[in-house]
């Protein structure tokens, strides 16, 4: 579809109106990839918060549907996450028509202008069709606030015990650690653990966590451990580490104490992954908030603000023994790519604001800019082990003092292939199809309408990207 509103990303989710922030109870169900996201609909700044609703067969087409929570005299809607109850464990649905259980966090916003410490807990709604309507469940809370200011986004996922029965496994943020708590019934929950007070970074709150399990290059079984954090992120303000170990009898044990940063832009926060895919796929799929919470409330944009990052399929991959995340674009992105420019000169005019350019890297540095008919441009480069993406000079920027800035991210292995998606107002770098990723958020006032490329980049492609 064509849109002539000024920065309307055309394949990133958006909400028609109002604001977005992070994604939530991102469920797979019956051929529908659910998109549940903080939502303030009567505005373009944060607000009471809704959740949002959107479903996707492909991952790429979004049908926008009515917001599926509101406030209520409990509280606001905050972040969570959302399962398939396939067993009806938590009876609130039949055998025959098992419930979608999203498990979120009531924020009482009166509550927390007093010096009240227990405005944020846990509770559940149910949905018994297809997520199309939600009840809340009359004995929330289901986990009460122990007397903790920052007490937020349950994301549950269900392990298989080693005696072969099911348990629910709750990831809490808990002001700087994360709690580990434990349920068979998603209505009554146990505290199992509690995870890094000394470990990891610390310049911000802990937000949005989630727990992953993967199998290493060489077939073990490994633990991964995403959490966001606000400020505190390798650029200024929000960004996600994680940490990489086991998770046995309720415990998570970290490998080693090296900070790991998810995704080395700007923009790329709160993101989670899609519970209840099909198995036989094996995925773990990612979507994260394309923004950062020391301007995501000012940039430029009218109607809505805010997008959702391209789906990414997280794996674990080794650089000199040494285990780290890699975030590739999913392959339903694929299916984006229309026409094809095989690019031969050092400079081509660009189809479209949303396009796809991918290059082989000769000699492990690279440059390429990206420019428009009014003088602005963004210069993308790998020099030195440093892969950068400067925004200074690429559009409207005076909404934040710290916004035009040039964002540097260590990359000490070999730069092989760059893949990197454009659309009207971002961009997502993917290195070694993920090996280092980062995204960042721009306005330019006019179309990026072409790009110079360095000599040290082969095999370029520029495919114009339409749904
Ligand atoms: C993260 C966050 C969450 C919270 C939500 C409120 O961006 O601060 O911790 O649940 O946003 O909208």
């Amino acid at each position: 579809s064509i849109t002539t509103e000024e920065f309307r990303p055309s394949y990133h989710f958006t909400p028609a109106s109002g604001w977005m922030n992070d994604p939530n109870g991102l469920v797979y169900l019956d051929g529908e990839y659910h998109l549940f996201y903080q939502h303030y609909p009567d505005s373009t700044v944060w607000g009471p918060m809704h959740w949002g609703h959107a479903v996707s067969t492909d991952l790429i087409n979004w049908e926008p549907l009515p917001v599926a929570l509101y406030p209520d005299s409990l509280g606001y809607i905050f972040s969570g996450s959302a399962v398939f109850d396939a067993d009806n464990s938590s009876g609130l649905g039949t055998a025959e028509n098992p419930p979608l259980v999203a498990i979120f966090t009531y924020h009482n916003a009166e509550e927390a202008n007093t010096s009240s410490d227990t405005f944020q807990n846990q509770a559940i709604a149910f949905s018994l069709d297809k997520g199309r309507t939600w009840e809340k469940y009359e004995g929330n809370p289901v986990l009460p606030n122990p007397g903790i200011r920052d007490f937020r986004d349950p994301k549950v996922s269900q392990i298989t015990n080693p005696d072969g029965t099911n348990s629910w496994i709750m990831t809490l943020a808990v002001l700087d650690q994360i709690n580990f708590y434990s349920s068979t019934d998603l209505k009554t929950w146990n505290l199992l653990s509690e995870f890094g007070k000394t470990i990891g970074a610390h310049g911000g709150v802990w937000e949005c966590p989630d727990l992953l399990p993967f199998k290493t290059p060489l077939g073990k079984d490994k633990w991964v451990l995403l959490v966001s954090i606000n400020p505190g992120g390798p650029q200024n303000g929000s960004a996600t580490q994680y940490f990489i170990g086991d998770f046995e009898n309720g415990q998570f044990t970290p490998d080693d104490t090296m900070i790991r940063w998810l995704d080395y832009g700007p923009d790329n926060y709160a993101g989670v992954t899609w519970s209840n895919l099909p198995t036989d796929q094996n995925r773990t799929l990612f979507i994260g908030w394309m923004s950062n919470w020391l301007y995501a409330n000012k940039v430029p944009t009218k109607a809505w603000r805010s997008a959702t990052t391209v789906p990414r399929e997280l794996s674990l991959f080794d650089v000199d023994g040494t285990l780290l995340l890699k975030s590739a674009p999913a392959k339903e992105l694929e299916k984006l790519r229309s026409e094809e420019y095989k690019m031969s000169q050092e400079s081509s005019a660009l189809p479209s604001e949303a396009v796809e350019l991918y290059a082989e890297v000769d000699s492990d540095t690279f440059s390429i800019t990206f420019s428009n008919e009014v003088g602005e441009k963004l210069v993308i480069t790998k020099e030195n082990s440093l892969v950068s993406i400067d925004r200074r000079n690429a559009g409207k920027n005076d909404f934040q003092r710290d916004f035009a800035a040039i964002h540097s991210a260590p990359m000490s292995w070999e730069a092989k292939e760059i893949r990197i998606f454009m659309d009207a107002s971002s961009i997502e770098l993917f290195v070694n199809n993920g090996e280092l990723v980062m995204t960042s958020i721009l306005f330019p006032t006019s179309p990026w309408k072409s790009v110079e490329i360095s000599e040290n980049l082969d095999s370029v492609k520029i495919f114009n990207l339409k749904k």
